[in-house]
């Protein structure tokens, strides 16, 4: 309601009529209309695959579309290409931004204005004057003269926003902008989110974090399966009524339960360190059949955790025992021989192969179980990938599809997949339902609870509090590289409380 007083509210920047777009057979828009208006903030929301990120390309001019319309101020635009929308005002803040590592702030801004015709002359002064000024309108802390390759990967998202502003952008795009964001990184981006919106600008806004469309989104667009669903204003609308637009059925969203005691312990640390990750004094156990939630704020020595377990960086202190036996992680290989599995938190890095099949990327970490004497039981592993396929509800034209032609979510799925398919007696699970839609995180959850169930022990490290107190049998908080407090019977508050420090004061 807020809004509704400002002039331009009602202006229509943007506007995409019966969009089609199709990949081989693969329909991924099927005739998208979708309305941008000055000075909102509009959601996509949709299931993984549903045509979010097709979308926004062509906006962006990355795809070109088979069919429809697309306005731009009232004026139609065809044949539009990355350069184009950029002059036209259109700007997209990716996750891993296109900045000069190597150059400064200052530089990066001035450059990509002097592109587009702002600045025509290398002026230091006025390049310096012009960072400070748009990193002051968004509220980055962030120096003129740092050089990129120092900045966290945030930090250059807010570099990127600063030149979208600069640019005279009004419209800006953002899709999932938050997936590895701290809590104190992501009020900053909701903070320059509105600021852009008080400026007129129009913003679209993607993300499975319907407590984030909530926040910040003026009305939202569900997509289902490359169709628009709706328009509708977030006000008017509840979770269970945006979850069933979404997947067009109720979603369960009850945590499903332990029902047997844990059994003998997997997963034996104690007093764990490593100095290179920061980690010190770690003792805990897995039991198997459990689930073990490690909470604590974005670096806190999470994921560096699951990597010294892992072998990535070896401990070197302490000792670590799997089933009773006193053993030695030196490397992932010696790792995986032990039977543990890890699906890393960063998986648009380290997970899929984007050039092979699905059902191989699916398969890879875990080939030695297709073999039977020396041989390749094709059939058997096309048959255990497209299990795979079924239970996770990975979308894609066909098995040997090849990973890249996943979208982001689907391939977040087939990265988990991978290591499911390895039968491991320790699961570290690293964020696994991050960038995924919420019918396929209850999917997950299931899946996870069932093999507990079939006796393994899982480790899961999660920075959603209701996902890692729902889904944990204890929980684990860390802080500063330290294991401060384990939970029997964890509540949001307590585990709070001892990730941000204040909780220790009643140890
Ligand atoms: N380059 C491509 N080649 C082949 N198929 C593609 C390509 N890009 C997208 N697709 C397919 O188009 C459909 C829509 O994908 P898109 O990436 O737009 O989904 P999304 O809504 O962004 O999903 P997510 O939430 O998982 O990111 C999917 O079926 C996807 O497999
Ligand atoms: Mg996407």
């Amino acid at each position: 309601m807020e809004n509704m007083g400002r002039a331009f509210v009602l202006k229509t920047l943007l506007k995409l009529t019966e969009i089609r777009k199709s990949f081989g057979a693969v329909k991924a828009l099927k005739g998208v209309s979708f309305e941008l208006r000055a000075g909102e903030v509009h959601a996509l929301l949709g299931e993984n695959g549903a045509g979010k990120s097709t979308l926004i390309k062509v906006m962006t001019g990355a795809h070109r579309p088979d069919g429809g319309i697309m306005e731009l101020g009232g004026e139609e635009v065809s044949g539009l290409t990355p350069v184009r929308a950029q002059e036209l005002g259109i700007a997209c803040i990716y996750q891993q931004p296109a900045l000069f590592p190597d150059l400064s702030v200052m530089e990066n801004i001035g450059l990509r204005l002097e592109k587009v015709g702002i600045f025509h002359r290398v002026k230091w002064a006025m390049w310096r004057r012009k960072a400070e000024e748009l990193l002051g309108q968004i509220g980055a802390e962030i120096s003129p003269e740092a050089e990129v390759r120092s900045l966290s990967m945030p930090e250059q998202q807010l570099v990127e926003i600063a030149c979208a502003l600069g640019s005279g952008a009004r419209i800006v795009i953002m899709d999932e902008p938050t997936a590895s964001l701290t809590q104190k990184e992501q009020h900053l981006l909701f903070q320059v989110v509105r600021n852009l919106r008080a400026k007129g600008v129009g913003v679209v806004y993607i993300s499975h974090r319907l407590e984030e469309i909530f926040a910040l989104a003026d009305r939202v667009t569900v997509l289902r399966d490359g169709e628009s669903v709706g328009t509708n204003a977030v006000d008017g609308l509840n979770e269970a009524q945006m979850i069933r637009l979404m997947v067009g059925r109720d979603v369960e969203t009850i945590y499903p339960t332990a029902e047997e005691e844990p059994g003998e312990v997997v997963l034996e640390v104690k007093n764990l360190a490593c100095a290179e990750s920061g980690l010190e004094g770690m003792s805990f156990q897995v039991r198997a059949g459990e689930v073990f939630g490690l909470a604590g704020l974005v670096g806190a020595g999470r994921t560096e955790l699951a990597r010294v377990l892992f072998g990535i960086t070896p401990a070197d202190g302490g000792s670590f025992s799997l089933n009773g036996k006193t053993v030695e992680i030196r490397s992932p290989r010696e790792a995986i021989s032990h039977g543990i599995a890890y699906v890393p938190e960063d998986r648009r890095r380290h997970g899929v192969v984007l050039e092979m099949a699905v059902a191989e990327n699916i398969t890879m970490a875990s080939h030695r179980r297709w073999f039977k004497a020396g041989i390749l039981r094709g059939g058997v592993e096309t048959e255990a990938a497209q299990s795979f396929v079924e239970a996770l509800g990975i979308k894609l034209s066909s098995p040997a599809a090849p990973g890249g032609s996943l979208s982001g979510g689907n391939q977040q799925k087939v990265s988990v997949a991978r290591w499911l398919a390895t039968q491991p007696k320790l699961l570290i699970l690293d964020e696994p339902t991050q960038g995924v839609d919420v019918g396929a995180k209850g999917e997950i959850h299931r899946l996870v609870r069932e093999l507990a169930k079939e006796g393994l022990a899982v480790l899961m490290i999660s920075s959603d509090l209701p996902e890692i107190i729902g889904m944990s049998d204890r929980v684990g908080v860390m802080r500063e590289g330290r294991l401060v407090e384990i939970f029997d019977n964890a509540h949001a508050e307590q585990v709070m409380a001892a990730a941000l420090g204040s909780g220790e004061v009643a140890r």
